[in-house]
């Protein structure tokens, strides 16, 4: 349908102040000529304290910046003409969309529907680390206001979501009895592996404190820059007796063992390093998401045919290294006993080495067709992983 775009834009400005029926709004793409502030706008209304209120989010594409206000002409007319070209207004009865043509004519297009409104305040509560919490700003995600540091914003989600898939991990572990239940006088030990600025070791701490799971952490990275920033930092937290760094090689560290090893973005054969010193160790739980991968991918010199096709191109031959390195990685922990997934543990956005090795403990002894394949994959393109050499007792027999 075709009708001027004044009437079109009174038309959604009207609607979208009907906040008993509204159920959300979203601007987007931009008209010729014009320039918009941010990329996309998300409105939709929200229930506090016993008012109906707009909120407002506007996303520049990385991070969205979210705020509440009482439903005004003025304030919507006025984002309804900055420049966007779509414009969908979704109510619970249907929807209303405006595409502005390039002439800047409106086409509108009205759809009867039944949708349901969701009042409920803000996607805050679904973090699970406050952004106030001092101890992001001890470690440098967040600035002394407590607001997350643009610049930290990727890391701050990567802890997140860590922590997101260790949080059920662990609670699954110890529920099926992988990992046993621990106290005050026996807390669980974890250790993060190649720390560094330490933001996933003592996320990790204050979360899994917080939630009343005791716990004993230990930060190993070989900077003894780290080790001293960091300790101080637990100093200044007041956390000493529940966290310490270390500055040691992996291979080489004085901590004895883990029930939860953990380990992001440790560089290249230092996640082997983490990996081969969990397993020896006994550790129950073990979430690696690795980063560079050079000991493969040095090794990969001839391939075997019809593989050729792929690793003509450098790129395709970057990517396969990758993935036969976190493959034959996933298939060592198989054959250690481990259960192995392999998943992406945050949108490759926030951070391309967005893979994640989990793998549990179980009873299970090595399965032949594991050794079989692991042995074959080996063969084909004569590599041997650096992780093998640093668990020999698993290859003997
Ligand atoms: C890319 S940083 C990641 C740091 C941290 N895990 C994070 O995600 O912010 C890798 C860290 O691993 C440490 N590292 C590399 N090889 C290591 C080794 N063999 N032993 C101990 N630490 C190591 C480096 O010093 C560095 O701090």
């Amino acid at each position: 349908m075709k009708i001027s775009l004044e009437s079109a834009l009174a038309d959604a400005c009207k609607q979208i102040l009907d906040v008993d029926t509204l159920v959300r709004v979203v601007l987007s793409g931009r008209r010729r000529n014009m320039v918009t502030e941010f990329e996309r706008i998300d409105i939709r209304p929200v229930h506090i304290k016993g008012e109906i209120l707009l909120q407002i989010g506007h996303s520049d594409g990385r991070a969205t910046t979210v705020k509440n206000l009482a439903p005004q002409s003025d304030v919507i007319q006025k984002l309804l003409e900055s420049g966007f070209a779509n414009i969908l207004v979704e109510q619970v009865s249907g929807s209303m969309s405006i595409r502005i043509t390039k002439n800047a004519d409106a086409q509108v297009h009205y759809e009867k529907k039944t949708l349901e409104q969701n009042l409920t305040h803000d996607k805050k509560k679904s973090r699970l680390l406050d952004p106030s919490d001092p101890f992001l700003q001890e470690v440098g995600i967040a600035d002394h206001k407590g607001v997350i540091k643009p610049s930290k914003q990727d890391k701050y989600l990567q802890v997140e979501e860590f922590l997101r898939l260790l949080v059920p991990t662990l609670k699954a572990a110890m529920e099926a009895g992988q990992i046993r239940t621990p106290t005050e006088l026996d807390p669980l030990l974890i250790v993060d592996l190649g720390c560094g600025h330490a933001y996933l070791t003592f996320a990790a701490h204050q979360y899994l404190k917080a939630i009343g799971i005791p716990i004993k952490v230990t930060g190993i990275d070989v900077r003894t820059a780290s080790r001293d920033r960091n300790n101080e930092i637990a100093q200044r937290l007041g956390i000493t007796a529940t966290i310490d760094f270390r500055a040691e090689e992996i291979a080489a560290t004085t901590t004895q063992q883990a029930d939860v090893a953990i380990a992001l973005h440790a560089c290249d054969t230092a996640t082997d390093d983490a990996i081969a010193w969990a397993v020896n160790g006994g550790a129950k739980l073990l979430l690696i998401a690795p980063c560079c991968h050079h000991d493969i991918q040095s090794q990969m010199i001839e391939s075997p045919e019809p593989w050729g096709a792929l690793t003509k191109y450098g790129l395709m031959k970057e990517r396969l290294g990758d993935l036969l390195t976190d493959s034959l990685r996933a298939q060592i922990l198989r054959i250690a006993g481990y259960r192995v997934e392999i998943i992406e543990f945050i949108a490759g956005e926030h951070t391309p080495r967005n893979l994640m090795i989990r793998a549990v403990k179980t009873e299970a002894s090595a399965d032949s067709l594991d050794i079989a394949r692991y042995r074959e994959l080996c063969s084909q393109w004569k590599i041997k992983p650096v992780l093998e050499d640093k668990l020999p007792t698993l290859f003997i027999g």
